[in-house]
């Protein structure tokens, strides 16, 4: 393992049974409270974008924001948060994904893509991949393409990979760790 990953997993801290029995629940507070590794992650997902061509990053709400954010203003592009439904004031593309028990839906501001960008999807987690599935496609629905998805710590059996790689039109899904 690269001396990056070994410090990005050495400050996220698994807590069993949360938020219900049986879940491990994976906690980025400690990295985020560590400057150095903060740091090491925002420059990764920043070379992520300046690699695969994005004009604009997409934060998750609402790790992604926290993640995505400082991507941005490190690579010097414009930052664009995907809400959980009704907390947009302007006009807004919806798009609702599937829950283990219910749905969920999620929103972007319409006027803030164009054909021209090309977007970094930004989020700490993929598990099922169905909150990053429903953000490819308001990006798409947006008339943007997505440049890549940048992903902290991807559950790989959750398989959320094969379904983004089936919603993406050939861009790659990059996450650093994998558990
Ligand atoms: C979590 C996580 C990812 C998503 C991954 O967000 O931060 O965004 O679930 O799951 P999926 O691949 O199965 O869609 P969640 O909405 O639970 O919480 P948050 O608002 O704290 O980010
Ligand atoms: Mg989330």
């Amino acid at each position: 393992m690269t001396d990056i990953k070994e410090l990005l997993l050495s400050r996220i801290r698994d807590v069993a049974d949360y938020p219900e029995p049986g879940v491990m629940f994976k906690d980025i507070t400690p990295l985020l409270a560590d400057p150095a590794a903060f740091t090491a992650l925002t420059d990764a997902f920043a070379e992520i974008a300046e690699r695969t061509g994005a004009t604009k990053v997409v934060g998750l709400e609402a790790r992604g924001f926290i993640l995505g954010a400082p991507v941005a203003v490190r690579a010097g592009l414009g930052f664009i948060p995907v809400r959980k439904a009704g907390k947009l004031p302007g006009a807004t593309l919806s798009q609702s994904y599937d829950l283990e028990y219910g749905s969920a839906e999620i929103e972007i501001h319409a006027e803030d893509l164009s054909a021209d960008d090309r977007v970094l999807i930004v989020d700490d987690v993929l598990a099922t991949g169905g909150t990053a599935e429903a953000a490819i496609q308001l990006i798409h629905r947006a008339g943007a393409e997505v440049s890549g998805v940048a992903i902290l710590m991807e559950l790989t059996f959750l398989s959320g990979r094969p379904r983004l790689d089936s919603a993406l039109r050939g861009a790659p899904v990059e996450s650093l760790l994998t558990i």
